[in-house]
């Protein structure tokens, strides 16, 4: 019997992973400049925390998760994104009792039952911040500033960075009334979720992926054009602040996001080099859900990464070389053998990567190993060798030799 990774999920292995590391290295130093600290919160909640926060009529709750009922009969799952788990988490800790704005960044797997496709699995990861506490613009405006940043020190080029208000619950019914307008004399041709999308919430017509639906909102109102006075305020302070810190960007008035728990400022950072899931960050504000999981009235905003996708833009423009081994060890006999365990002992001590060759194997096919790991230098170590105390050494790139005091090993190799 043949085993395989599910669909849509993946493994992530040399030299992969090493892309990761240096993302999860950046995202660290940036976002901790910025005072945000890392939260850790569980992969699987209450299934109510979602439906909840993300909306009963979105694709998400409606087709995409990962849910079931475990033995204690609870409905349980597993998230399929870290904005509502850190607001559970805020609000269950009472966190909004100290001094705000309280900022927290997170890493981690995400599962949605979507159709896979280049850029779009079941499990994927997300790098996410979330910050509460502060409705000012400026907030809006340092956290696209440090999402800026973060690609910048990664080396990419070529993002877009998109805007938009979506507004607050007082603009939102007259938008509403005006996509229903909109949408009444097309109600037939939409698809069976947008049809009750209709009466729900008809923002979510806009987030269909259904191809007759995307060319029936052709034309569809824009929220920009319904925001209050407040809303209109908030996004013009916004967007001048992103003049200010010099955020190319573009405002988007069709962009609404696919999920029902964003108020005013929403973003997406999207590059073309990604085909059609180009969205590699997105995020926005979300003033109320704070208040709807029981906790004091706390404006916040936040943002996530999609790790494969971001992995795949830095492989594409990274020439980093892959770690190797700092030392191969080759062992000519069973004492050589002893020896060479003995050096690799009191070089790992100080963290070099030090590789030995293994009983059995020739020192030809030592030394074939030691150059298919791209080791910097190779130590051959028999009888010779321990009877004269030296070792022979060799640096591989350069094919430069010499000799060393076996005592003298631990302070050479760094
Ligand atoms: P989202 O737009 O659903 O927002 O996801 C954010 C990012 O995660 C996307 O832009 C994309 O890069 C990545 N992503 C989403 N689904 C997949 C998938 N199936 N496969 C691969 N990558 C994917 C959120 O999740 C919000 N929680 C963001 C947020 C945080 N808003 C406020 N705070």
């Amino acid at each position: 019997m043949k085993y395989s990774a599910l669909k849509g999920v993946h493994d992530i292995f040399p030299p992969d992973i090493y892309t990761w590391h240096k993302i999860e290295g950046v995202a660290k130093d940036i976002f901790s400049a910025s005072g945000f600290q890392e939260l850790r919160t569980p992969i699987i909640e209450s299934t109510d925390i979602f439906v909840r926060s993300i909306g009963e009529t979105t694709d998400i709750v409606e087709k995409e998760m990962y849910t079931f009922t475990d033995k204690g009969g609870r409905r349980i799952t597993l998230r399929p994104e870290g904005t509502a788990p850190v607001v559970r988490c805020y609000v269950e800790n009472h966190l909004y009792n100290l001094p705000s704005p309280q900022k927290f960044f997170y890493s981690g797997p995400m599962f949605r039952y979507e159709r896979p496709q280049a850029g779009r699995f079941r499990q994927f990861f997300q790098i996410g911040a979330e910050s509460f506490g502060a409705g000012d613009p400026k907030i809006d405006a340092e956290i696209l500033s440090m999402l800026k940043l973060f690609f910048e020190r990664l080396g990419l080029e070529g993002l877009n960075f998109e805007v938009n208000s979506i507004g607050c619950e007082k603009c939102r019914p007259d938008y509403r009334n005006a996509l229903r307008d909109f949408f009444a004399g097309r109600i037939d041709r939409l698809c069976p979720d947008c049809k009750r999308r209709y009466e729900k919430n008809p923002l979510r017509i806009l987030d269909c992926k259904v191809d007759t639906c995307i060319e029936l909102k052709e034309g569809a109102p824009h929220v920009t054009d319904f925001l209050c006075g407040e809303c209109r305020e908030h996004f013009d302070a916004f967007v001048s602040l992103l003049k200010l810190l010099n955020i190319p960007h573009a405002i988007n008035p069709n962009m609404v996001r696919g999920l029902d728990y964003y108020t005013r400022t929403t973003f997406e950072v999207t590059c073309q080099n990604l085909g059609s899931q180009n969205a590699v960050a997105a995020g926005g504000r979300y003033d109320k859900l704070v208040e709807d999981f029981g906790g004091p009235p706390t404006p916040a905003i936040g943002f996530a990464i999609g790790m494969e996708r971001l992995v795949t833009l830095v492989k594409s423009c990274s020439i980093d070389g892959i770690p190797a081994p700092a030392v191969f060890i080759a062992a000519i006999g069973a004492p050589g053998e002893r020896e060479g365990l003995r050096i690799a002992d009191q070089l790992r001590k100080k963290a070099v990567w030090v590789e030995l060759g293994y009983a059995g194997n020739s020192l030809k096919s030592q030394l074939r190993r030691a150059d298919r790991l791209s080791s910097k230098h190779v130590l051959i170590i028999g009888d010779d060798e321990i009877k004269s105390g030296r070792l022979k050494w060799k640096r591989l790139s350069d094919g430069s030799q010499g000799e060393i005091a076996i005592s003298e090993v631990y302070d050479f190799f760094e």
